[in-house]
């Protein structure tokens, strides 16, 4: 096992920012997880994956371990559906292309998100009206404390928005290795609910599309209105949607008539972010190397040399004007590292 020092992390986070970890080691195969996790002496661990929902603040003066496991196996399969076995290292948009190469529906909605399988679970990622929760059979999980591995259910994973079990009480506690998905082999659910995405299809002529028309509208919607990372860094939303209750919503779309909502149906109301940061004049708009996207406001980007500590304030200048024009206070989605 090889344990490299001082290692700058620019590469490994979609952000682009420079920071640099005391000590890294990649990790390969479960012997080496095992072996790291065995490690004295060393700084406090931090866990690094595809680095894509992340804002480093600062150099880590932690024991990094960037899980780089890759593989695919098939674990079932009837003639219906297959559950398909991921090891964590594997690129989630990668994933995606190669199961739809192979005819098999489930992740097409969820094409192009940043980032890798092993951490999806962990937000819960999701798009386009599908989240992991929906195709996800389960994960096995090494537990930091004593290198055993264990598997968990989707019940036990509590999936909620951008939120499961390994954010809460699990934080900080596990490292995921590998994902289980149930996938179809026919038969294939199509979920084109998501206005945006079936304007998309309608505009392409498409009126019943199979698995890989939902992927390709995908790619085009969010090619226009995400930037790339590789082009311009970024985490994709940098906040969450917010969910109020009724009263406070009620209250809101008095002053506010406008305001697009989604009923979540228990009394509350999820509202999009990025409006709320458009409507306060934000979209656009550059500070140094910092900024707020052009096309897609809940979006932060770095320009190139901007510093954790420069989107860091940028995030906090969003969330002051938005509370002092909504009186909704924003949360990141993106996990601050500091
Ligand atoms: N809108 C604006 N201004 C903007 C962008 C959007 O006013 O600059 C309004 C539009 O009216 C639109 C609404 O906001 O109706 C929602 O926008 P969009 O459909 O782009 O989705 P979002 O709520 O901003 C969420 C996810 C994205 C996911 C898309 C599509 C969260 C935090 N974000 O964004 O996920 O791709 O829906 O399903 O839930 C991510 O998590 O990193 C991410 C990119």
């Amino acid at each position: 096992m090889n344990i490299q020092e001082n290692i700058s992390l620019k590469d490994y986070n979609t952000f682009g920012i420079e920071a640099k970890a005391r000590y890294f080691i990649e990790i390969s195969s479960i012997e080496d997880l095992k072996e790291a996790l065995k490690l004295k002496g060393y700084p406090e661990l931090f866990i690094l994956s595809g680095g894509s929902n992340m804002l480093l603040t600062q150099d880590l003066n932690r024991l990094v371990l960037f899980i780089n496991l890759k593989g695919k196996a098939l674990v079932e399969e009837n003639d219906k559906e297959i559950v398909l076995r991921v090891m964590a290292g594997e690129n989630w948009h990668d994933l995606v292309l190669w199961t739809l190469e192979k005819g098999y529906g489930g992740l097409q909605n969820m094409a192009l998100i940043p980032g890798n399988t092993g951490t999806a679970p962990i937000q819960n990622i999701g798009a386009y009206g599908v989240e992991l929760k929906d195709i996800f059979a389960g994960c096995e999980a090494m537990e930091i404390q004593t290198s055993k591995t264990s598997y968990f259910t989707k019940e036990e994973c509590h999936f909620g928005y951008r939120d499961s079990f390994f954010k809460k009480e699990g934080k900080g506690k596990y490292i995921i290795t590998s994902v289980d998905l149930l996938l179809s082999k026919k038969e294939h659910k199509i979920n084109m609910g998501y206005a945006p995405l079936k304007e998309e299809l309608l505009q392409q002529g498409i009126n019943t599309p199979d698995i890989s028309d939902i992927a390709q509208a995908v790619i085009a919607i969010r090619s226009r209105k995400l930037p790339d990372p590789k082009e311009l860094g970024n985490s994709g939303s940098f906040f969450k949607n917010p969910v109020i209750p009724e009263d406070d919503f009620k209250k809101l779309k008095k002053a506010h008539p406008e305001l697009p909502s989604y009923a979540l149906g228990n009394q509350t109301h999820k509202i999009p972010a990025a409006w709320l940061i458009d409507q306060c004049g934000l979209k656009g708009k550059r500070f140094g190397d910092a900024g707020v996207h052009k096309n897609q406001a809940l979006v932060l980007v770095n320009y190139g040399l901007a510093s954790g500590e420069d989107i860091l304030n940028l995030a906090r200048l969003v969330q002051s004007q938005v509370k002092e024009k909504f009186g909704v206070l924003l949360e990141p989605e993106v996990n601050i590292i500091s």
